[in-house]
């Protein structure tokens, strides 16, 4: 008989709900360990709040929401600060008497729990979560897909309104430090241009690309995907380097643009914000959150600690934890067939400069 217990960490994104449901399945069912949810992570550890959780006691008339729920019933914080509180925090994990702990995490969050655990002397067992999917050592991380999705239904859109205009549209994305979500997202919903942090591009070469549309298909329209974190172009026309902090690289790729031509060009910026961070946990996602739930705690059955559960080839396999960590974040390889791929269908990813 065990006790474990069960948090997220880190920006939310949907299929957390459905790791939740997994765990408390599988634990209930096959071990009957108890499980205790722990809320708002570590400040939730710290405070040593727990919520019990068992099988459909969250069920509305019968039918079980957690599956197909969006961000987290536990709620999560996304602050670094907990090292400086580390001490309370593992008094908090021994006074909770739990034999393991399930962390739902990106990098950042999974950091600070496993040098958490090393220091306290306890037993954590990792499931990667982020729309980044910049957690290195899986293919996928619980919430990419769903994000992935939700960004080419926004292209779709965009590109109706962008072609009854002729306007070009430049939409912003998340990706911090890597350029995974705009790259599938630009080549599922058809983008012209993807812009991403790990491959340098030219604003002249973005121009000549929108210019060629117009001048070889008659297309006067353009879609331009951009990560947060792509670097702005050093070649003028330049914007101030005050102007990109307060504007976001959305907006100052956009005005670098409009710079260029020297006849008027219809041009908007779009920021698609936290709206990639909610909905509803696309099948794929609810599918691999049922896996890792799954084989998170079997784990912890076998007593095999600190370890993360990985998807590779199909399959969850689970990898130290200290060697994913050592790998993040997780960048787009610029030379990968997928990037190879956008290019070859006309895409402009970037280089050439
Ligand atoms: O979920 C990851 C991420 O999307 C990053 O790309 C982004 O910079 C960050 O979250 C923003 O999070 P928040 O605004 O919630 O702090």
């Amino acid at each position: 008989q065990k006790r474990i217990g069960i948090l997220t960490s880190g920006g939310d994104c949907p299929g957390l709900n459905a790791v939740i449901r997994a765990v408390v399945s599988h634990a209930r069912l096959t071990y009957n360990w108890e499980v205790l949810g722990i809320p708002y992570a570590t400040q939730g550890l710290l405070e040593r709040q727990t919520i019990p959780l068992d099988l459909h006691c969250f069920d509305l008339g019968g039918i079980d929401p957690l599956l197909s729920m969006g961000g987290t019933i536990l709620g999560t914080i996304n602050k670094g600060d907990t090292l400086a509180r580390a001490t309370a925090i593992v008094a908090s994990y021994h006074a909770l008497a739990l034999n393991a702990l399930i962390a739902i995490g990106g990098d950042g969050s999974l950091a600070i729990l496993h040098r958490l655990a090393r220091l306290g002397n306890w037993n954590i067992v990792a499931i990667p979560k982020t729309i980044d999917n910049d957690v290195a050592l899986t293919e996928r991380a619980i919430g990419f897909d769903t994000a992935v999705n939700t960004i080419t239904d926004a292209l779709n859109r965009l590109t109706f309104t962008a072609a009854s205009h002729d306007r070009v549209m430049v939409v912003e994305v998340m990706g911090r430090t890597s350029g995974h979500l705009a790259l599938h997202a630009g080549i599922a919903g058809g983008a012209d241009c993807i812009l991403i942090p790990e491959i340098s591009y030219s604003i002249a070469k973005i121009c000549k690309h929108i210019q060629d549309l117009r001048d070889r298909v008659h297309r006067r329209f353009a879609i331009i995907v951009v990560a947060k974190g792509a670097k702005p172009a050093t070649e003028t026309p330049s914007c101030d380097a005050a102007s990109l902090k307060d504007c976001g690289i959305g907006q100052y790729i956009t005005t670098q643009i409009s710079r260029y031509f020297t006849e008027h060009i219809d041009i908007r910026a779009s920021v698609l914000g936290h709206i990639q961070r909610g909905g509803i946990p696309s099948a794929a996602d609810r599918l691999m959150a049922t896996a890792f739930g799954k084989a998170a705690v079997d784990l912890i059955a076998q007593e095999r600690y600190d370890r993360m559960v990985a998807w590779q080839n199909g399959q969850v396999i689970p990898v130290p934890l200290q060697e994913v960590l050592s790998h993040c974040p997780l960048f787009v390889n610029p030379q990968s067939y997928l990037v190879e791929t956008a290019r070859a269908v006309g895409v402009y990813v970037g280089n050439f400069t």
